[in-house]
């Protein structure tokens, strides 16, 4: 998917300007609303866990003047990013899984992850409490079985981040899926040409299930935020 030219150029269709390479649902409007939720802005540091070729995080960097670490687990997604000279220099990428993250604690200032990552809450909440300062934030889009938000939120809370929430991001997530799925439709002899029918079934396939899920409940998309607040605040709520 990464590497195809029918997927840069369905995205270019779908989302105009606010195509930045992605692989995770998501146009101009919720990639901004990611980088307002986590605080990106110049001088902060920033974590995009499971960028994939890293287009979104080289985006986020040159829209908001961020320092942006992309960290993916796919040594080949960062390659074919890597043959990308148009990459924002504040951008940099580590080949790392995300549950070993090699980064040292309290260093940084954000947490954004579009599409990124697994369903290990606790996981993922205990490694943004080690590595998020003191008033450093979480942006996380993704789709959850339904109800999953709620123990997502609570496993943020049990590692100690606070001020979390929950935006439901499902009518603009569906209405992007059905763009895409039009497009990928109208482009399926080369997308197949290109990568083969099974693929393409595979993500035309992917997206039909996504909406399904939407229209029948059984699937949610939305945005989770939460706060690492600074030392005494922390120390306060606790109390
Ligand atoms: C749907 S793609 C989204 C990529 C990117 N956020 C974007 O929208 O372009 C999911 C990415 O998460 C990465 N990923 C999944 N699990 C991971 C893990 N445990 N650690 C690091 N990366 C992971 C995959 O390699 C893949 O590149």
């Amino acid at each position: 998917m990464a590497a195809s030219e029918t997927h840069r150029a369905v995205g270019r269709e779908v989302l105009g300007d606010g195509y930045a390479g992605q692989l995770g649902y998501a146009g101009e409007h919720e990639l901004l609303r990611m980088a307002e939720v986590c605080g990106m802005a110049p001088g902060r540091t920033v974590l995009d866990l499971g960028c994939g070729t890293g287009g979104v995080a080289s985006w986020w960097a040159r829209r908001t003047s961020a320092r942006v670490i992309g960290v993916d687990c796919s040594g080949t997604a960062l390659r074919i990013g890597a043959a990308d000279e148009s990459r924002d220099a504040r951008a940099a990428f580590v080949a790392a899984d995300a549950t070993a993250l090699p980064l040292a604690a309290s260093s940084l200032d954000g947490i954004v992850s579009l599409d990124g990552f697994g369903l290990d809450f606790a996981r993922l909440a205990r490694e943004a409490r080690r590595l998020l300062r003191g008033g450093g934030r979480v942006a996380l889009l993704i789709s959850l079985p339904a109800g999953g938000a709620g123990p997502a939120l609570e496993a943020l809370a049990a590692a100690g981040l606070a001020e979390c929430f929950v935006e439901d991001q499902m009518e603009p997530a569906a209405a992007l899926m059905s763009r895409w799925r039009e497009a990928y439709r109208r482009a399926a002899s080369g997308h197949i040409a290109e990568v083969g029918e099974r693929v393409h079934r595979g993500i035309v396939d992917e997206i039909d299930e996504l909406l399904v899920g939407y229209r029948e409940g059984t699937t949610e998309r939305v945005l989770i935020g939460a706060t690492r607040l600074q030392a005494a605040r922390s120390a306060r709520v606790a109390r």
